[in-house]
């Protein structure tokens, strides 16, 4: 299974009609996509880029599933994600993903970058119910990655120690490989 498949397997578990739900990454706007399909007509999608190239790119791909109505994207620094968050998404967030890394097809320099990461998995961990899940894909292969790459696996580390359940899939450190974090909030 494709890592990203395995993302997406491992948010549909605790997510379903109605959830709430958050791209913090939207970049093409696959994984938005698949939230909003997840969520149904009563749910709500919030999805993130830094981008106005990908949030266009995003915008465009709901409006043609038809899907758009359920999802709110914006061009925002998801380091300010706990801000940005609607009210009822505070402690109620069923499921977030973070596919970290830079938009394919596009300037590779612009890329995410662990400060901002690491803010944004935090308020992300803060925004889930009991039992919510939040997923992070971490590429290591180009520039700045295998730093990012420690720094969530650092994050990893901190959520096992305060009693959250980490699942960590395929880290091969110095490969050049990416990754996969999942951690589901204790309730
Ligand atoms: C690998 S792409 C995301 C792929 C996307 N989820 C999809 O389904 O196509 C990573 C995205 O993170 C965005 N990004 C980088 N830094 C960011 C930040 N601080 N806040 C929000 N988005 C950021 C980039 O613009 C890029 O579009």
């Amino acid at each position: 299974m494709r890592l990203t498949e395995l993302a997406h397997a491992l948010l549909a578990e605790s997510l379903g009609p109605g959830a709430k739900a958050v791209d913090a990454t939207a970049g093409n706007g696959h994984d938005t996509l698949f939230l909003a399909r997840l969520v149904g007509p009563a749910g709500k999608v919030v999805a993130l880029d830094i981008q106005p190239l990908a949030v266009a790119t995003t915008r465009a791909r709901l409006a043609e599933a038809g899907l758009g109505g359920r999802c709110d994207v914006r061009v925002a620094d998801h380091a300010a994600l706990a801000r940005l968050l609607p009210e009822d998404f505070r402690g109620s967030t069923d499921g977030v993903i973070l596919n970290l890394g830079y938009l394919p097809g596009s300037d590779h320099a612009v890329t995410t970058c662990p400060p901002a990461t690491l803010a944004a998995l935090r308020d992300a961990l803060a925004a889930l119910r009991p039992g919510g899940r939040l997923v992070c894909v971490a590429y290591t292969g180009h520039p700045g990655g295998e730093e990012e790459g420690a720094a969530v696996a650092a994050f990893a580390e901190a959520c096992r120690a305060e009693g959250h359940t980490v699942d960590i899939r395929q880290r091969e450190p110095g490969s050049g490989k990416p990754w996969l974090l999942a951690v589901t909030r204790a309730r």
